[in-house]
């Protein structure tokens, strides 16, 4: 099925081959993205995700195509085009096209995409079901703050992750917990949640921040042997909310089952969801 697409300030649908083969998103990964989700055709949390693609883009050097009131109005006018009221939209930001070079050109305008996919959201059951995670070495690079859309390392780590039985990897550096391959992750102890603090190991997920405020969470690095000792494990990220870890390696998180901070935390998630969402 073809999605709605806007494309440098028209729209048109994803059947149309729109990128030049030398966009230096194409070649050099030379791009950041964004993934936001939407409900009853209203984004969700939209003036967070404006501002860490802007701080990506910042950290890269790409001028911002839109201050937020005009991010607002693009991601309104694909939701009303779009044949489905809840979904997610991909948007991506890449330098531009020039002709092949590592140096780029100072005057480049960039490729400015976006789209809205159908998603399925885990439903009721699967949200009591929780995931296994497996750990996995972190491989990324040393800016992990930039939402780049050089996920290698991560697609790699999913895949081992789905080959073992399991739904998302964990990277681990220096025996710390850094978060999940897409997602960020949150272990509990003696009643508090702990997850990693905000700094280049991480991105700083826009459900994290929410999830960190709702539970007054301890942002400290987690160590890899204390994932045996935990009373409750989740993940959160924009498509899977606050999802239980209930297995991790193959060993169950307590008594592998959904915990009770972990239940309070997702019906908090989904009323802040629910709730008004003004942007600023
Ligand atoms: N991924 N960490 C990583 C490495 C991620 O890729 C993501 C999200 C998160 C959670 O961020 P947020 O709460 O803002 O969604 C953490 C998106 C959903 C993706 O790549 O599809």
């Amino acid at each position: 099925m073809s999605d709605v697409l806007y494309f440098n300030g028209r729209f048109t649908t994803t059947d149309e081959r729109v990128l030049g083969v030398e966009d230096r998103g194409f070649q050099f990964g030379d791009a950041v993205y964004e993934v936001f989700k939407f409900l009853g055709k209203r984004p969700i949390f939209l003036a967070e995700h404006h501002r860490r693609m802007e701080s990506g883009l910042r950290a890269i050097s790409i001028p911002s195509p839109w201050d937020l009131a005009r991010f607002a109005a693009v991601a309104g006018e694909l939701l009303e085009r779009t044949a489905f009221d809840d979904g997610i939209v991909y948007v991506q930001v890449s330098r531009g096209e020039a002709r092949r070079a590592h140096f780029y050109p100072d005057d480049m305008t960039p490729t400015v995409v976006l789209y809205s996919r159908s998603f399925p959201f885990p439903d009721a059951a699967a949200k009591e079901r929780g995931i296994a995670v497996v750990t996995t070495d972190d491989l990324r690079w040393r800016q992990c703050q930039i939402k780049s859309v050089n996920l290698l390392p991560n697609a790699m780590a999913k895949k081992k992750a789905q080959r073992a039985g399991a739904t998302e990897a964990l990277f681990i550096s220096d025996g710390v917990v850094r978060e999940g391959a897409s997602s960020s992750f949150f272990g509990v102890r003696g009643g508090r949640a702990i997850t990693h603090p905000l700094d280049e190991h991480i991105l700083p997920g826009v459900v994290r921040e929410r999830v960190v405020q709702l539970a007054q969470a301890d942002e400290r690095p987690l160590r890899e042997e204390e994932l045996h000792e935990l009373d409750e494990a989740f993940i959160t990220s924009t498509t899977m909310g606050v999802m239980p870890v209930v297995a991790i390696d193959g060993r169950a998180v307590a008594d592998g089952r959904r915990g009770a901070l972990t239940t309070t935390l997702q019906r908090a998630l989904d009323e802040a969801e629910r709730g008004p969402d003004s942007p600023g």
